[in-house]
């Protein structure tokens, strides 16, 4: 073993050591852990704010001014509590599919009404959330969030063919895409009244206006209230996923964020992949490799904050643009807290752009700070990143990304202890 191996090794006994004590191991091998479904939906609905920025240029609070009309529609019309949580959960993300389609084409921003008439964010929209298991399974209410009662929608279904989630959701995206902003309350009441019948049935249209009755009622759309407004007065339940449940939906947003750009289709679910080969090999208990396995997951969720104009550039970035991707992993963090995950794995998917000289981001922290699954998930990072195709490289072979590795691993960026692992198991 070399000098240089010697120093990694025992600073990597050293932070293990210093990060957790005996105590949070032992917790961190027992613990069944619990994430609350409501905090989930909040986050994505967060970062759907991130893809509306970069297609529109603004923040509308689309997703959750809809699912505000949706939820007190709903409660006129008589839904019983667990229905109304699930009209709200299927509103907040009923654009989620517009996160996998290349809008715009160009460097042009697009039109929000564009968008919502193009039939691949019902379909992507509805694979999507149909993976989301945990919400109650209904048929076809995202595919159809366009669809009117006289035929005239994206898939010209009419009437009873479309389900009544579907059938409030269209009323209430139409009201914030088209009237909400034109006119005063009353004006928008009238115009929603006199489609009543025509584009919207008229016990869904009677419900919204006496729903929207009060001053509360249009205070509460203000984009400075509308967070607040709807968890003052979304239904009090939730679903509490354990670790495991978890896992399925970190793969769909993972997907989600691979799903982003064809440069990096593979990126998260290779790095995931091998993160659990790791995993195995280190000998982690079951619930310790299924927390690294969602760190590995997540670890670039914050991408989606990223605009596909960046991600695909093939001229060299400008400094702005650099500042940007630099970004990503703050935004992991959020996500990942709002999402209610345990600190640990948040470090491990957060550190993943961190170099053991202190030279990397957010934090510039330096190789004590760094434990082994930080590690391990920085290296993967790189190796992946390296046998990937990019805008303005072909892929490396297994044997030249290696090289690359050693060399960093040389200049003492990353551990050159689990380069060596990497080799074995990957070679
Ligand atoms: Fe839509
Ligand atoms: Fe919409
Ligand atoms: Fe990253
Ligand atoms: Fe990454």
């Amino acid at each position: 073993m070399d000098i240089q191996l010697c120093i990694d090794y025992d600073i990597k006994k050293v932070s293990h050591h210093s990060l957790f004590s005996l105590e949070e191991v032992q917790h961190m091998e027992t613990a069944e852990q619990s994430l609350s479904l409501r905090r989930i939906l909040f986050s994505l609905v967060s970062l759907l704010d991130f893809t509306e920025q970069d297609i529109l240029s603004s923040i509308t609070h689309h997703g959750r001014r809809t699912a505000y009309t949706a939820l007190h529609t709903g409660r006129k019309l008589g839904l019983n509590e667990q229905e109304l949580f699930d009209l709200t959960a299927y509103s907040l993300l009923h654009d989620i599919g517009i996160i996998e389609h290349q809008y715009p084409p160009s460097n042009m921003q697009t039109d929000r009404l564009v968008l919502e008439r193009d039939p691949n964010h019902c379909e992507s929209g509805q694979r999507i959330l149909s993976s989301f298991y945990f919400l109650t399974p209904l048929d076809h209410v995202i595919l159809y969030h366009h669809e009117y009662e006289d035929g005239s929608g994206i898939y010209g279904k009419k009437g009873d063919e479309i389900p009544l989630f579907s059938r409030i959701i269209a009323m209430a995206d139409y009201l914030d895409t088209r009237l909400y902003r034109k006119g005063t309350p009353g004006e928008v009441r009238n115009s929603v009244s006199e489609l009543a019948g025509v584009t919207f049935p008229k016990q869904i249209v009677s419900a919204f206006i006496a729903a929207s009755e009060t001053e509360t009622f249009w205070e509460d759309l203000m984009p400075e209230n509308i967070t607040y407004a709807l968890e003052r007065t979304m239904p009090r339940l939730d679903t509490q996923l354990s670790l495991k449940e978890f896992i399925r939906t970190a793969e769909t947003i993972s997907a989600m964020v691979d799903g982003k750009s064809p440069f990096t289709s593979t990126h998260i679910s290779g790095i995931a992949s091998r993160a659990l080969q790791f995993a195995e090999a280190s000998g982690f208990s079951q619930e310790h490799s299924r927390m690294f396995y969602i760190a590995a997951l997540l670890h670039d969720v914050g991408k989606l904050i990223i605009p596909n104009r960046i991600l695909e550039k093939e001229a060299p970035l400008n400094e702005e643009e650099f500042i940007l991707i630099r970004r990503h992993p703050y935004y992991t963090e959020k996500a990942m807290h709002q999402m209610g995950l345990d600190p640990k794995i948040i470090a491990w998917a957060r550190n993943h752009h961190e170099r053991l000289d202190g030279s990397g981001y957010p934090n510039g922290l330096s190789s004590v700070e760094l434990d082994f699954e930080s590690r391990v998930i920085a290296v993967l990072d790189i190796y992946q990143s390296l046998i990937e195709d990019r805008p303005y490289r072909k892929a490396l072979s297994h044997a030249e990304a290696v090289e690359i590795l050693k060399d960093l691993g040389a200049q003492q960026k990353i551990d050159r202890d689990i380069i060596g692992m990497l080799e074995k198991l990957m070679g």
